[in-house]
């Protein structure tokens, strides 16, 4: 008895994640199976110190009952980290190439998929505005956290990183100052209501929910390094299937998607350092 206890002990900790997984997905429908096991458990593992237990499978039957607690477990899964005009050049190819180039569309129709506190949409709507093309264009900006996509919603951070915000906007290659965006109150900054305009928030999982149609770009970055590699695949067809033919998909640095599935053919890599990707305009496919 005591050598099955023992032996049982070398794989308690993930006993415990994998109960915990499903139990969430049984409760509240959020299902993280499919994510990156190793970060996944160390992200969980936190929460026994945060919430003061001594085994994670304590905080089971406390999620359970209340929801509260699901939220604070939900939001040590789904990381917002994130920042305005976070790796500038990436947003000079899309303000010199990318945007210009889908200036020749009636309608822009933008997808940008996990969008944390709503630092990177609301980069993006900058942009469009700057490029004259916010009148024309549609982003539907989803997360799968409910908390997160209320704060993007309100568009107020703390003054704190502004100083990198400026550096990177400049970077970006824009020439306006960070008052023509925001509103500085209290050691908070306030996204102006002309930028929100031609956004859509949407609460969307990934894992589980279906695609935004006839898009002609998809920003996605820095989620799928969250997510196995099945996972991955699922996401990538969703955004393929999403995108019009011509239409560019943006991952973030060091989301390299090329040795994934043969489906993703239709993807081609653009740049590399970018992680920028076209769908073909190969008819013959069926996807
Ligand atoms: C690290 S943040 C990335 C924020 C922003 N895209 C950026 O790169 O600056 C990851 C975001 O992905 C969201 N996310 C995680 N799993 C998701 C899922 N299954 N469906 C949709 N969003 C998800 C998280 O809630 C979080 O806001």
């Amino acid at each position: 008895m005591s050598a099955l206890i023992k032996w049982k002990n070398h794989h308690i900790e993930d006993v415990e994640v994998n109960l915990l997984l499903h139990a969430l997905n049984e409760r509240y429908g959020y299902d993280f199976t499919g994510y990156a096991k190793a970060s996944l458990k160390r992200r969980l593992l936190e929460l026994v110190s945060y919430f003061d237990i001594e085994h994670l499978s304590q905080l089971i039957p406390i999620m359970l009952y209340d929801e509260a607690v699901a939220q604070t477990v939900i939001n040590s899964i789904s990381v917002p980290t994130s920042d305005f005009f976070r790796d500038p050049f990436v947003w000079l190819h899309l303000r010199t190439h990318v945007l210009p180039e889908l200036a020749s569309f009636p309608r822009i129709n933008i997808w940008q998929a996990g969008c944390g506190h709503g630092q990177e949409v609301y980069s993006l709507a900058i942009l469009l505005h700057e490029l004259g093309l916010a009148k024309k264009s549609h982003i539907f900006c989803t997360d799968i956290n409910p908390e997160f996509l209320d704060d993007a919603k309100k568009g107020c951070w703390s003054t704190r990183n502004a100083d990198i915000w400026r550096e990177n906007y400049q970077k970006s290659g824009g020439n306006g100052t960070l008052s023509d965006f925001f509103i500085e109150q209290e050691n908070k900054m306030f996204i102006r209501a002309n930028y929100k305009q031609n956004i859509e928030f949407i609460q969307h999982n990934l894992v589980i929910d279906d695609v935004f149609k006839e898009v002609q770009l998809v920003i996605c970055r820095n989620v799928l390094l969250y997510f196995g590699t099945d996972l991955q695949n699922h996401v990538l067809t969703l955004f393929t299937r999403s995108l019009e033919r011509g239409g560019y998909l943006l991952l973030g640095r060091g989301e390299n998607i090329l040795n994934l599935k043969e489906q993703h053919l239709q993807l081609e890599l653009r740049d590399t350092s970018l992680q920028l990707y076209r769908k073909t305009m190969d008819m013959d496919s069926n996807v």
